[in-house]
């Protein structure tokens, strides 16, 4: 059991927990899409986060008499971001771009899991230097050491 316990949390299959208990499931139930909050800013690096005020649409009317939505319209109304605990970062000397992949018809799923049916988001998908290589091989896309690591 002890064993099963670390082996989980080196994988990173714990979830971590988040400041309000948001669910993907719920949400995109409701006929929400991914890019109705991950916008993917210029220069398309980053997917991005929703704005609570976008929330707010919503949650202005919906649930209102929930602590969780109280702690949300508070954050809304002071214009400051829920501070959402990152679930996929890689390290800063790694070089990776949205834009890029879903323009070459990669899926959110592919590289993110079943989000539609998750309550809670792991990483379920390991992101690992091998796994990229793996599916640029695979994609005949670039696989020298600088596609994705600065020239030292
Ligand atoms: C399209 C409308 C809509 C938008 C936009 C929306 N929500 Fe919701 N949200 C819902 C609905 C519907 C529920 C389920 C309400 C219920 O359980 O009766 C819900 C439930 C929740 C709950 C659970 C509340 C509780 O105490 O049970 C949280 C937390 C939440 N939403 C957070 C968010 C956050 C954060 C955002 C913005 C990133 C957001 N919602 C945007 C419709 C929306
Ligand atoms: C209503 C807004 C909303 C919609 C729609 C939505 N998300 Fe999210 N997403 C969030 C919020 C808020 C977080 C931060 C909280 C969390 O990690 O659960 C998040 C986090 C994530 C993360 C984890 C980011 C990280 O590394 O910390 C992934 C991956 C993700 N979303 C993918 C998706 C995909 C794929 C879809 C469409 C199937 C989608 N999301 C639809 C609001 C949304
Ligand atoms: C080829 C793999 C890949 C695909 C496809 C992909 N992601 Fe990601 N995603 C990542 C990686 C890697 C990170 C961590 C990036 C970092 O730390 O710089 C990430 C991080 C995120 C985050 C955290 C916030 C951010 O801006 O980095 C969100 C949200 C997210 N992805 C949503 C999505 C959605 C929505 C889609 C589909 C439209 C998608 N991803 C498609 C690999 C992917
Ligand atoms: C689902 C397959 C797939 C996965 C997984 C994947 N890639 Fe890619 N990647 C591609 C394809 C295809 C291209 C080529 C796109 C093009 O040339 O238009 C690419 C291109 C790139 C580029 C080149 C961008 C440029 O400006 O030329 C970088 C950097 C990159 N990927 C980094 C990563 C990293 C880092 C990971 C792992 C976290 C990763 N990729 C995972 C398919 C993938
Ligand atoms: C397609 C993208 C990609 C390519 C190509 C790539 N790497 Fe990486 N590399 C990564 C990612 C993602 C990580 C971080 C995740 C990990 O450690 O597996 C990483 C991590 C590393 C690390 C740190 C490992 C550690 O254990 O801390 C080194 C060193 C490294 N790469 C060297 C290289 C060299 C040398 C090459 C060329 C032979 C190369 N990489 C090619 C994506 C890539």
């Amino acid at each position: 059991m002890k064993v099963l316990f670390f082996v989980l949390l080196g994988s990173g299959l714990f979830a971590v927990e988040q400041p309000l208990p948001y669910s993907h499931k719920t949400h995109l139930a409701v006929g929400l899409k991914c890019n109705s909050c991950h916008k993917n800013p210029d220069p398309g690096e980053a997917m991005g986060l929703p704005k609570e005020n976008f929330c707010m649409s919503c949650h202005s009317a919906i649930k209102t008499e929930s602590p969780h939505i109280q702690k949300l319209a508070a954050a809304a109304r002071q214009m400051k971001a829920i501070q959402w605990e990152r679930v996929y970062k890689l390290p800063e000397f790694v070089y990776f771009s949205h834009r890029v992949h879903v323009k070459a018809g990669a899926s959110c799923e592919t590289c993110h899991g079943a989000v539609r049916e998750r309550d809670v988001i792991t990483k379920e998908v390991a992101h690992t230097m091998k796994a990229c290589m793996a599916c640029h091989t695979e994609r005949q896309a670039r696989n020298e050491c600088t596609t994705c690591h600065e020239e030292k």
